[in-house]
């Protein structure tokens, strides 16, 4: 009887392992990579045969704003003549114009770098065109090396915003932009 458990044992052993090799081999994702995953998926299906830059913003915006928890405004500034004009958005009205290097989208926009800002009332010369905003993140677009425009987020919650958000915000305006390539602007 007790030869029989020690067999038992013995040949489970191998399975286990490999088991545990094949779940560290693929890291599982986070509840927030699975939606960010599902929101590309999404935004493909939006975009589909779609190419006029505007209603295709307009539809991003919605989808970030209706799907992400905890965020009251979502939208674009695009880049025109050295200055951020306000594209599709969804939230509260906002400032139409921003220079660059001003506020968290123009400097986001001129050192060409996503940014995350836990607090925007510790951020200097934050522009705050929704008074219930408290966190900020802040995403270039761009369509190779030209820098097209920003896509900015704004929430209630202070810290909102972390790494696996900008991660996939990137992804996905990276999605946005090659499917906008070549389009005449
Ligand atoms: N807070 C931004 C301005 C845009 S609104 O948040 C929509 C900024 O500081 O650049």
């Amino acid at each position: 009887m007790s030869k029989t458990l020690t067999r038992k044992k013995a040949a489970k052993k191998p399975a286990k392992t490999a088991a545990k090799k094949r779940s560290s081999a693929v890291p599982r994702q986070t509840p927030k990579q699975k939606l960010y995953a599902s929101l590309v998926v999404q935004l493909l299906s939006l975009l589909k045969d779609e190419h006029d830059l505007i209603a295709n913003a307009a539809n991003f915006s919605a989808l970030l704003f209706n799907s992400l928890p905890n965020v009251n405004w979502a939208g674009f500034y695009f880049l025109r003549d050295d200055e951020l004009v306000l594209g599709p958005f969804q939230g509260n009205p906002a400032c139409v114009r921003i220079p660059m290097g001003t506020g968290v989208c123009g400097v986001a926009a001129q050192q060409c770098e996503t940014i995350i800002v836990p607090n925007v009332h510790e951020f200097p010369g934050h522009i705050a065109c929704d008074v219930a905003s408290n966190s900020e993140i802040v995403v270039p677009l761009f369509d190779g090396e030209r820098l097209l425009g920003v896509l900015d987020l704004d929430s209630p919650n202070i810290g909102r915003f972390d790494d696996q958000d900008a991660e996939g915000l990137n992804e996905l305006v990276t999605v946005f932009v090659a499917h906008e390539e070549g389009l005449d602007r």
